[in-house]
């Protein structure tokens, strides 16, 4: 399985990539990972990767060209690695809860690119034309999607076959 983040914090991936079973996972090639920060895809002198809506509305969102940019380079890597099809998950508290079912379902797709908001979210377009599925891990809200992310890949990740057998997954 390849997974790629989107996220304007890369350094937060050691949690995952740097410990314990998915560390380990990693290691041995069970998946691949690639953190991917929008901002070394601006343009501009400041590296803004923040704007207001489109269309209005209160405060910033993640501007949509870096991040266009930012997925298809991530579209690449795992077409390189041998994704046909990467399935774009956005840790948003609009999407569906996460469930054991759903952690198992994700664990079966080859590729998953996960993109973290920040600020009031990402550009709405954005979800509308690139967004797979919205998910959300709980009635609450964070200032980001790094860590919630990175629950998700943790329910992910532990269900791969090598990890599920050593450790007897269950619910
Ligand atoms: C401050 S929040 C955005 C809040 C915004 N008012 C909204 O309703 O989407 C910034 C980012 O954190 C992430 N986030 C926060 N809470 C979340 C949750 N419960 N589930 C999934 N993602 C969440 C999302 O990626 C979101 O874009």
């Amino acid at each position: 399985m390849q997974i790629d983040a989107i996220t304007l914090f890369p350094d937060m991936f050691a949690s995952i990539a740097r410990f314990g079973i998915s560390q380990r996972a990693l290691d041995l090639g069970l998946w691949g990972f690639h953190a991917r920060n929008p901002r070394d895809f601006t343009v501009d002198n400041y590296h803004r990767v923040d704007d207001r809506p489109y269309g209005g509305g209160p405060g910033m969102v993640m501007l949509i060209e870096p991040l266009q940019q930012a997925l298809a380079a991530a579209r690449q890597r795992q077409q390189q690695a041998g994704v046909a099809n990467s399935h774009v998950v956005y840790l948003s508290p609009q999407g569906r809860g996460l469930t054991h079912a759903k952690a198992v379902e994700l664990s079966q797709r080859p590729g998953l690119i996960l993109l973290c908001g920040r600020y009031e979210g990402i550009d709405e377009r954005l979800i509308q034309s690139q967004v797979d599925e919205e998910v959300s891990i709980g009635d609450y809200v964070l200032s980001g999607g790094e860590l919630l992310t990175m629950v998700l890949m943790d329910a992910v990740i532990r269900l791969l076959p090598w990890c599920a057998q050593r450790y007897s997954v269950g619910l």
